[in-house]
């Protein structure tokens, strides 16, 4: 049967399903609301799709955040450890460029509507400028990303002072000589607040919990890299050993007047800054705890301390979100996400996730893998394990880690142990390189 395949988004996972699936000979359409290849790396002071702030730096270092086709040596060798926002967008579009991805991309389309007809067909609605249009397609692979949808907290009361998600901070100016309030421990909430902290009169973060702030560097090396020379352990092993670790080169956080950490390494998504804790022992960012109430621009804080703040920011992540589909055919934004391997459906064949996963690392490097047996699945060379429905339930039931059970956690993996998942259905020629050398030749 001839296949005829949609493909949602061109950020770093669409882009590999749209390169694998073209590497199989196989009819491909990628569709994206944005101008140009690149998703959340499209940093924008406007209101857009992407997250990304003026200062964003990724967080897992560029030797394990590359694609195998296409590393940061093929792109630029003196690529950043790690690398800027903008060294990102150029990373990726440049993948597009030397793999000729760019004539099966429909820029500035929303996708609307994905109707399942049945296991050989999906009719898909789009908008262009105002002008919908329906086509038919054999199979669709998702990849509109995970962190553009904002979840904001409730407290009682209401705070009357500038409110807003970590999604529309852009840059840290606005903040100069305010009383800037952050929500949250996470990825998002230390840069954040260490931004503002920069500008800001006195910037507070508030945290529900104790989370471990893991420093970027270790002995002078990136400490995922660190990390990657242990990934042969057990995992339960490597997260005592991380522990310890940590415990040493960064001492506990009760000595920083942050929460104590309960949780193990693992249970609970790492944050990865080195400036936040260099900023509150300069008094630049004050720890505080958990939100009780707002009066006006008062904040009630859970041990009872009261202050005024002009702004706050909430940096509380983000909604699995797929409006695309009808809430009664697909609804992971509360989770469980049961996904064999994070991309096969239990019941819908024709449909695939690629980079719907969250890493102890980076999302591309594992997208591309998907992104390739999921090609060779609709080129016939792959056939999926009979036992699918089964597999879709382990995996909620037996995560890589026993996570705290917060909304954020619902699609976390390994890096590595995913990987290794990920490469038992791959050939050991899996890499390829050849549009590269083809279209190097042709210029
Ligand atoms: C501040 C920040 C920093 C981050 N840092 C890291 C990091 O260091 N390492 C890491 O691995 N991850 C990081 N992430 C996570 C980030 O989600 C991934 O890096 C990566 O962008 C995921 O790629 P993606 O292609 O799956 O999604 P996205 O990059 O979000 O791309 C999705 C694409 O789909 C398009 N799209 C969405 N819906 C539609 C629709 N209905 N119709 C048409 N097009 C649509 C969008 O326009 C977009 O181009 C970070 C996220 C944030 C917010
Ligand atoms: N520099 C970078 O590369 C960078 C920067 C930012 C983000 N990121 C990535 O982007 C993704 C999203 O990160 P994120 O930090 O925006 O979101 P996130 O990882 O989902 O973290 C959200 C944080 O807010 C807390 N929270 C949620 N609801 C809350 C509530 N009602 N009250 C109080 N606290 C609440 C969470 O607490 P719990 O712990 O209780 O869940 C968590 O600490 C992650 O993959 C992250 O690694 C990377």
């Amino acid at each position: 049967m001839h296949k005829r395949v949609a493909v949602i988004g061109t950020g770093p996972s669409g882009i590999t399903a749209l390169k694998n699936l073209l590497d199989q000979g196989i009819e491909a359409v990628a569709f994206d609301r944005n101008a140009e290849v690149g998703g959340n790396w499209i940093y924008s002071e406007k209101e857009s799709h992407s997250s990304v702030f003026e200062t964003t730096h990724i967080i897992s270092s560029k030797t394990l955040s590359q694609y195998e086709d296409f590393t940061f040596d093929d792109f630029d060798p003196e690529a950043a450890d790690y690398p800027s926002h903008d060294e990102l967008r150029r990373y990726f579009q440049a993948y597009a460029g030397h793999f000729g991805l760019y004539e099966h991309i429909r820029f500035e389309t929303m996708v609307i509507h994905c109707r399942w007809l049945n296991q050989d067909s999906w009719e898909i609605t789009t908008e262009k400028a105002g002008i919908l249009q329906t086509e038919t397609f054999t199979d669709l692979v998702v990849c509109n990303g995970h962190h553009w949808n904002p979840r904001w907290p409730k407290y009682p009361g209401e705070f009357t002072g500038e409110y807003l998600h970590s999604h529309s901070f852009k840059k840290a100016a606005p903040f100069q000589d305010k009383k800037v309030l952050v929500i949250g421990g996470g990825n998002s909430a230390c840069d954040v607040a260490v931004e503002t902290s920069r500008v800001s009169e006195m910037t507070a973060i508030s945290w529900r919990r104790g989370y471990r702030i893991i420093p970027k560097f270790f002995f002078g090396k990136p400490s995922d890299k660190i990390g990657e020379t242990s990934s042969w352990i057990p995992l339960k092993v490597r997260s005592f050993f991380f522990d310890i670790l940590l415990n040493i080169m960064v001492g506990k956080n009760e000595l920083y007047g942050l929460r104590k950490v309960e949780a193990k390494f693992g249970e609970i998504h790492p944050t990865i800054n080195d400036e936040l804790l260099y900023k509150i022992r300069h008094g630049k960012v004050k720890p505080r705890l958990d939100i009780q109430r707002f009066d006006g621009k008062k904040v009630v804080f859970e041990n009872g301390l009261e202050e005024e703040y002009d702004a706050i920011i909430a940096c509380t992540g983000y909604y699995l979100s797929h409006p695309f589909f009808d809430k009664d055919f697909l609804d992971y934004s509360s989770g469980p996400v049961p996904l064999y391997l994070k991309m096969f459906h239990p019941e819908y064949r024709n449909l695939y996730f690629v980079g719907m996963f969250q890493p102890l690392g980076c999302i591309w490097p594992g997208a591309e893998l998907q992104a390739k047996i999921m090609a060779r699945e609709l080129a016939g060379k792959w056939k999926r394990p009979d036992n699918i429905k089964a597999l879709c339930e382990k995996e909620v039931t037996h995560p890589h880690y026993k996570q705290i059970n917060t909304p954020r956690h619902t699609i976390t993996v390994d890096f590595h142990v995913f990987k290794k998942q990920l490469l038992k259905y791959l050939p050991n020629d899996f890499v390829s390189k050849d549009r590269i050398v083809r279209e190097v030749v042709e210029k």
